[in-house]
C-alpha cells in the first residue's frame, strides 16, 4: 500500500486516513471450547536497518491472518494460555495471558518479523526472524468480562511499535463467545468534566470572546469495502464542541471547530452488524463513528462516537468517546437523513453538532443513499408548511362558502322582486 509509507509517528493517522486497518477475529481453542477470543485491529510500524540508514515500514493486520495452532494454547500444566496470530511470510504477534483468579491480564506481546521478507523490508541488510517482546502491556480485565478498547493503543517494543484499536477480547472465557459484561479501558472512559469554580466564570467574561466559527460546509464521506465499492455513504457538515484546558489562556475554554470537508480524509470498516467511519483531519483530529445493526429488528443507530484530538493550544491530546449512544435510529436497506441541526452529547466535554445530515452504514448497494427515514426535527418542520398550507386552504373554502351563500341570498333576493 503506497499511503502507509508515512513516519511511524504519524502511523496512527495513517491507519486512521488510510484505512489499511482491517479488523480481525482471533480464536484459540481447546477441543471445542473457546478460551482466548479477540476482535482487534492492529497496525505495526517497524524500524530496521538499510545500508543507507534506518527507514520504518507499516503494516497491519490483514484479514488473512490465522491463529498459529501450533504455537497458541489454552495452558494448563505450567504452561500460559496464548494467542498467536501469524500473518505474511513468517511475520507473527502474540499475546501471553495469566491470572490470578479475579482479573486476567496479558502478561506479555511478542512480536516476530522475519527481514528476509523483501517486499516488506526492501533493502534490509540483515535477514532472518527478528522476535521482540514487551512485558508491560496494561491490558487488563476482570474474569468473565470482555476487555473493551475502541480508541487506539500504542504498545512499543523496541523498533516495533503496534496499535491496537477497535478491540475486544477475553481469555479465560467461560463460553465460548466473548462474555456481555465489558470491561472498557480507560481511553475510552468518559473523561471528567472540566472543573466549573466561579474564578473560571469571572476570568470567562474577561477573556475575549472566540469568533463562532459559522455554518460548517457539508462534506461526502464514504467507506470502501476490500473489492472498491462504496459500502458505507455519509453526507453531513460537521461542528466539534470541545471543551479543553488552553495553554495559552491557562483555563479551560469551550471551543466550535468546524470540520473542513476538502481537508478531510475517510476511511473505516463495514460488517454486517458494525461500520464504522473515521474521518481524520490535518493529522490532529480524529473522529469516529461507530454504527452497529440489530439484526433481530433489522434496525441500526450511532452507538459510539471518538474523538481524538491534539491541537497546539491543548496541554494534553484529548481522547472522548462513549460508545453506548443511541442516536441516528434508521432500518436496514434505508438512510438516515436530518437536515435540521442536530446535537449529538458524547461527554461532558464534547458533544458534535450535525448539519444537513445523510447516512447509511448498511446495505449500500449503489454509490446512491436508500430512501431516508427522516429525523422527528425534519418531519416537524415539514408541518409547517402544511399547517399553513391546510389554513390557507381552510381560509379559501370559508371565503368560498360565503360567497356562494352570499350569491344564493343575491339571487333569492332577485326572485322575490
Ligand atoms: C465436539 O463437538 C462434536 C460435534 O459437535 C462432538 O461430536 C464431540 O464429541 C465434541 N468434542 C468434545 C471434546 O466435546
Ligand atoms: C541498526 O544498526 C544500529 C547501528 O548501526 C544497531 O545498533 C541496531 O541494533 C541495528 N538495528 C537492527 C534492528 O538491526
Ligand atoms: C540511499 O539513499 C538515497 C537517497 O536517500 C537513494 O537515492 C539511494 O537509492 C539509496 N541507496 C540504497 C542502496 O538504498
Ligand atoms: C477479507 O475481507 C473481505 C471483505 O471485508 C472479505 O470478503 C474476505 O472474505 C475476507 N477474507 C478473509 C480471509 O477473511
Ligand atoms: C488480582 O489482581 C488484581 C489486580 O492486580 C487485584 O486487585 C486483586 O486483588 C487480585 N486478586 C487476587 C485474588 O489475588
Ligand atoms: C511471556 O509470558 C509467558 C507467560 O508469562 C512466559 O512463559 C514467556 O516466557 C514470556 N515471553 C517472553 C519472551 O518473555
Ligand atoms: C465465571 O463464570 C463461570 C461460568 O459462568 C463461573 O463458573 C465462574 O465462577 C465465574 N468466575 C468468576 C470469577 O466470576
Ligand atoms: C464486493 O464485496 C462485497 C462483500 O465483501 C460483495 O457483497 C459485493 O458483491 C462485491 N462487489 C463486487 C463488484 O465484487
Ligand atoms: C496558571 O494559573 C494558575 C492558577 O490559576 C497559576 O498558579 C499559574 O501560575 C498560571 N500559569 C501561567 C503560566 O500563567
Ligand atoms: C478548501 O475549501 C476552501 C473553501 O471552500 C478553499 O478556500 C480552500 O482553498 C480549499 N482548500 C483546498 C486544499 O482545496
Ligand atoms: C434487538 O431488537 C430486539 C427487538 O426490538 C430487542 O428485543 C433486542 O433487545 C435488540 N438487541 C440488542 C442487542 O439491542
Ligand atoms: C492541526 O494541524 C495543522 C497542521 O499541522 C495546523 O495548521 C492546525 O492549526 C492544527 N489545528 C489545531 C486546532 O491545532
Amino acid at each position: 500500500m503506497k499511503g502507509c509509507q508515512c513516519f511511524s509517528a504519524l502511523f496512527i493517522v495513517c491507519f486512521a486516513v488510510l484505512g489499511c486497518v482491517q479488523a480481525v477475529t482471533l480464536e484459540v481453542k481447546d477441543g471445542n471450547s473457546t478460551c482466548i477470543k479477540a476482535e482487534l485491529s492492529a497496525s505495526l510500524s517497524v524500524t530496521y536497518n538499510t545500508s543507507n540508514g534506518t527507514r520504518t515500514v507499516m503494516v497491519s493486520l490483514p484479514n488473512s491472518t490465522l491463529v498459529d495452532t501450533a504455537k497458541s494454547s489454552c495452558g494448563g500444566s505450567g504452561s500460559a494460555p496464548w494467542l498467536v496470530a501469524a500473518f505474511g511470510s513468517g511475520h507473527a504477534i502474540g499475546l501471553s495471558f495469566s491470572t490470578n483468579g479475579s482479573v486476567y491480564s496479558v502478561t506479555n506481546l511478542t512480536l516476530q518479523y522475519n527481514l528476509s521478507d523483501f517486499s516488506l523490508f526492501p533493502e534490509a541488510n540483515s535477514s532472518g526472524v527478528v522476535s521482540v517482546t514487551n512485558a508491560s502491556v496494561g491490558i487488563w480485565a476482570p474474569i468473565n468480562t470482555t476487555y473493551r478498547c475502541v480508541s487506539p493503543t500504542t504498545i512499543r517494543a523496541l523498533e516495533v511499535a503496534v496499535t491496537f484499536s477497535d478491540m475486544r477480547l477475553e481469555a479465560y472465557m467461560p463460553g465460548n463467545d466473548l462474555s456481555p459484561a465489558e470491561s472498557v479501558c480507560t481511553a475510552d472512559q468518559t473523561p471528567t468534566a472540566p472543573p466549573t469554580t466561579t474564578t473560571a466564570a469571572t476570568t470567562t467574561t474577561t477573556a475575549p470572546p472566540r469568533p463562532p466559527p459559522g455554518t460548517p460546509e457539508r462534506g461526502t464521506y464514504s467507506v470502501r469495502n476490500i473489492n472498491g465499492t462504496e459500502c458505507l455513504l455519509a453526507q453531513m457538515g460537521l461542528q466539534l464542541n470541545v471543551s479543553y484546558f488552553s495553554q495559552s489562556e491557562n483555563k479551560t475554554v469551550q471551543e466550535l471547530f468546524n470540520l473542513t470537508p476538502n481537508l478531510t480524509s475517510s476511511s473505516g470498516s463495514c460488517g454486517a452488524s458494525r461500520a464504522t467511519l473515521v474521518l481524520t483531519q490535518d493529522q490532529n483530529t480524529t473522529l469516529s463513528f461507530i454504527f452497529t445493526m440489530n439484526s433481530t429488528s433489522n434496525k441500526y443507530h450511532l452507538s459510539g462516537i471518538v474523538l481524538l484530538a491534539n491541537w497546539s493550544d491543548m496541554s494534553a491530546p484529548l481522547s472522548a468517546s462513549n460508545t453506548s449512544l443511541d442516536y441516528l435510529r434508521s432500518t436496514l436497506g434505508r438512510s438516515f437523513m436530518c437536515n435540521a441541526e442536530q446535537t449529538l452529547r458524547v461527554v461532558p466535554a464534547f458533544s458534535l453538532n450535525t448539519f444537513r445530515l445523510q447516512v447509511q452504514p448498511f446495505g449500500v448497494t449503489t454509490k446512491q443513499f436508500a430512501a431516508a427515514e427522516e429525523c422527528q426535527m425534519d418531519q416537524d418542520q415539514m408541518l409547517i408548511p402544511i399547517i399553513v398550507g391546510a389554513a390557507l386552504a381552510g381560509l379559501v373554502l370559508i371565503v368560498l362558502i360565503a360567497y356562494l351563500i352570499g350569491r344564493k341570498r343575491s339571487h333569492a333576493g332577485y326572485q322575490t322582486i
